[in-house]
This record gives C-alpha cells, sequence and structure tokens, in this order.
C-alpha cells in the first residue's frame, strides 16, 4: 500500500513534526507499505525525490507527479502535531477526498486542539477532575484582575490551542502575570488560565486497533525544572521519565477505567496520548490535556510505552496503518 507520511505544519511545533517524521520513516514497515512524505507548510505541500528534486501536492487530489507518473495514495499516516494536522483542517480535507487518515476526524481534532472546550466535555467523566481554570479571549487590565480574583496563584498560563508547552509560563507572583498573559496571546487569540495542582505528573498512550482499546502503561515524569517545558520534552536527560510510573494497583486500574472514557466521550482514533496529574493529598485524578498526533521523537513518551508492553514499535505503526482502512 502507498502511505503519505504527512509533516511540517503551520506551527512552531513543525520543528517536533519533522523529527517524529524522521522516527516514523526509519521505523515504519518497508515490506508492506511505499512511503512518500509530504512536507506541509502554508503555501508549500511538497515531496521532495531521493535526487532532491522538490515536486509539489496537486491539491485537487493530494496526488504527486514524478517523472510523468501519477502518484496517488491509499492512507495518510499524520505526525503533523498543531495546526493543521491536529486541529481537523486537514483530517476535512482529506474526508472530502476520501481519504483515509490515521488520527481523529475533523470533530474530534478541532475540539481536543481546544483545551478548554476539551476539558468542559471530558469534566463529568466519574473520577476525572479538571483543575479551576479560566478561558481568555482577550488581554486586558480587565481580565488580569478577573484572574486575581476568581483564581489562586501559583498559575499556569497556555495559548489555549498550543502544543509542546510553546508560550507557556508558571505564574507564582501577581506581578509576573502580565508578561505570561502577552507571552501566551503573542502564541494564540485565547488563552487558558489554570491554577496549579501539586502533584505527580504522568502521561498515557491510549490506541484503538484489532477490534480493542488498549491503555499502555503511564510514563510518570520527574522534572528538575518548574513544569516539563520545550526543551525538557526534547532534550534526552532533562527529565527523569519513568515507564511504567509508579502508581498503586487501585491507581493503575483507575486511570485506565478514566482513559478509556476520555478516549470513547471523545471519539477518538488511533493513538492519543493524554496528560494528568494524581494529586498528592487526594490521590485525585487531575486531567491536563489530550494530544492527539502525539510525539514520535527520540525522547517521546509514546514508543518508550509501546517497548514497555513488549511490542515492537513498528508493529504499532502497522496496527495504526491497519486500523484506518478498516
Ligand atoms: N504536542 C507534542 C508533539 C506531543 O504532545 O507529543
Ligand atoms: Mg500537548
Amino acid at each position: 500500500k502507498r502511505i503519505a507520511l504527512i509533516t511540517g505544519g503551520f506551527t512552531g511545533e513543525h520543528v517536533v513534526s519533522l523529527k517524529s517524521a524522521a522516527v516514523v520513516e526509519r521505523t515504519i514497515d518497508r515490506d508492506s507499505y511505499d512511503v512518500f512524505k509530504i512536507l506541509i507548510y502554508p503555501n508549500d505541500w511538497y515531496h521532495e525525490t531521493s535526487s532532491g528534486e522538490k515536486i509539489l501536492v496537486n491539491l485537487n487530489d493530494f496526488s504527486l507527479t514524478i517523472e510523468g507518473e501519477k502518484i496517488t495514495f491509499d492512507g495518510i499516516f499524520n505526525i503533523l502535531h498543531g495546526s493543521p494536522g491536529e486541529d481537523g483542517k486537514l483530517a476535512g480535507y482529506f474526508d472530502m477526498l476520501g481519504l483515509p487518515y490515521t488520527t481523529c476526524d475533523a470533530l474530534t481534532s478541532a475540539i481536543t486542539m481546544n483545551k478548554a472546550y476539551t476539558k468542559a466535555i471530558v469534566k463529568d467523566i466519574e473520577e476525572l477532575y479538571v483543575a479551576r481554570s479560566l478561558q481568555l479571549f482577550k488581554n486586558s487590565e480587565e481580565n488580569r484582575e478577573k484572574i486575581l480574583k476568581e483564581l489562586r496563584l501559583p498559575l499556569f498560563i497556555k495559548p489555549n490551542s498550543g502544543g509542546s508547552s510553546i508560550g507557556m509560563s508558571k505564574v507564582k507572583e501577581p506581578n509576573e502575570l502580565k508578561d505570561a498573559l502577552d507571552r501566551a496571546f503573542a502564541e494564540d487569540s485565547q488563552v487558558l488560565v489554570e491554577e496549579f495542582v501539586s502533584g505527580r505528573e504522568f502521561s498515557i498512550g491510549v490506541y484503538h486497533a484489532k477490534g480493542k482499546t488498549t491503555v499502555l502503561p503511564a510514563t510518570e515524569i520527574v522534572s528538575s525544572k518548574e513544569f516539563f517545558d520545550f526543551e525538557a520534552k526534547y532534550s534526552a536527560g532533562v527529565t527523569e521519565e519513568i515507564t511504567p510510573g509508579r502508581m498503586s494497583e487501585e491507581e493503575v486500574e483507575r486511570v485506565k477505567r478514566i482513559i478509556e472514557k476520555v478516549y470513547l466521550r471523545l471519539n477518538c482514533k488511533g493513538a492519543v496520548r493524554i496528560d494528568y496529574f494524581l494529586e498528592h493529598e487526594t490521590g485525585k485524578f487531575y486531567f491536563i490535556e489530550i494530544n492527539t498526533v502525539p510525539g514520535q521523537t527520540e525522547t517521546s513518551l509514546i514508543s518508550q510505552q509501546v517497548r514497555a508492553i513488549g511490542m515492537e514499535v513498528r508493529d504499532f505503526y502497522t496496527e495504526l496503518i491497519e486500523e484506518m482502512f478498516l
């Protein structure tokens, strides 16, 4: 089968996507799949041939014409983090062309790219808690006052549709708030302000294939930094990552129950990764966010989790690919 591996993107995460794509490209089963990497930038969608020739994508049917031969695809392996790969825009385009892809549909992708709307949907799930927060549409004095009146410090300030911690800050003192909001609003027109939850941090992969939903072992993130920021995410050794993370049997069972419900409630497809805290005092599960195109770089968590269940990452990719054709 012929697969288009899509990467690049319109956000600061495009560098991460390129790294993820490089890992997928060299890991994927080449005996079963003919893979064409396609880079997607705002005004430039192309494939680079082995001889370095840049072939533009024909947007009418997402095909390539190489040396006079028209190449069409059986399906799309989506490893494009952020817009337009993770927010539903490309999903809608591929739906219109009738091309299957490995990730969530347009609606789920669009909702889950928005952290505040996602929280509003999952917060009613039993045993799942969300941090108190405000969704801001404007960077104003009035909103700064509202934050300090309604929420308790420390706070996390995040671009509401961001990824990889880009534009994110932790605010411990009121005088840090303005700069943090400026940084987040520079990345996004909406900003999420959340109360800090004191707890152990985890991230857990879950995917559906071969007729069943598999919750992978969670990774515990022990950061020496204030939070799991861009550097900590993509530099080896900055963070201690423990897979499977240290959880009691009761916690493992409860987390699994919650994660299955989140996957189902949001109508997810393929592999997603959910970040959460277990609060220190109470052990309560606090949902942070869901990533519907999780990183596949050398330091990414999903591959660590796949290996932890004794599965080859190559076979994991095969399962994701075969699932999209069902
Ligand atoms: N947004 C990054 C790529 C992740 O969730 O892994
Ligand atoms: Mg994320």
